[in-house]
């Protein structure tokens, strides 16, 4: 079998302006090239990024990213390109950026989704997030509502066995489409 390299890694300087198209074609632009820039002299930030080791129409097919504040992960985004959603990237990834949050010691993660968004809202309760409140009116463009989503028990041993059962049922899911995804476990943290 031959098998289609995924790469998830730390997202690499050379795949700035890839980042801010990517965004803003599945965000409207939520951070421009500067706030890229930002995030990757930033050591409290941590933004990965999926790619293909073949040529794509982007070059990216997805990112995510969470600020480590006290002993917190605000993810603060996570996207997958239109064509590749659907098939398990957006789980890889949010599963990646919670691994790496439990290796830097933090405790819980937090988040804030749009209370109409029902891919994301079904994906984070898929792994364990529940509502922890309603901002009225907090994406003024559109005057919907955000919800904030909170999952504790990032240094419970209960879920180290939950990372390994997701990656699992992840890799699996991945190899049914002829994928292998290298680096899930490789790449240090920042700071
Ligand atoms: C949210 C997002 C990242 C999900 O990525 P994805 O790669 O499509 O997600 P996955 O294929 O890993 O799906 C994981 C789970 O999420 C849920 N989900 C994803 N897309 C869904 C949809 N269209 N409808 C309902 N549930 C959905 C399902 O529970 C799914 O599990 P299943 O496939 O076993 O049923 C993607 O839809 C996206 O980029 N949306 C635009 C940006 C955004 O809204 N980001 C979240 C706010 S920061």
């Amino acid at each position: 079998v031959t098998f289609s390299e995924l790469h998830l890694q730390p997202l690499a300087a050379e795949h700035l302006e890839a980042a801010a198209a990517l965004d803003a074609l599945c965000l409207g632009g939520l951070w421009s090239l500067d706030g890229y820039q930002r995030e990757l002299d930033s050591p409290n930030s941590d933004l990965l990024s999926l790619r293909f080791n073949r040529a794509t129409a982007s070059p990216l097919i997805g990112l995510g990213c969470f600020w480590a504040i006290l002993e917190e992960a605000h993810i603060t985004l996570l996207a997958i390109h239109p064509d590749y959603q659907r098939q398990g990237l957006g789980q890889l990834l949010l599963l990646a950026l919670l691994q790496r949050a439990a290796a830097r010691g933090l405790e819980r993660s937090t988040l804030e989704v749009r209370d109409r968004n029902q891919p994301a809202l079904n994906l984070y309760a898929k792994f364990g997030f529940q509502v922890a409140g309603r901002r009225r009116g907090y994406y003024q463009a559109t005057s919907e509502d955000a919800l904030i989503l909170w999952r504790s028990g990032l240094q419970q041993p209960s879920f180290a066995r939950e990372l390994t059962a997701w990656h699992g049922e992840i890799e699996r899911r991945l190899g049914d489409r002829g994928w292998r995804c290298l680096a899930l476990t490789q790449s240090p943290a920042k700071g």
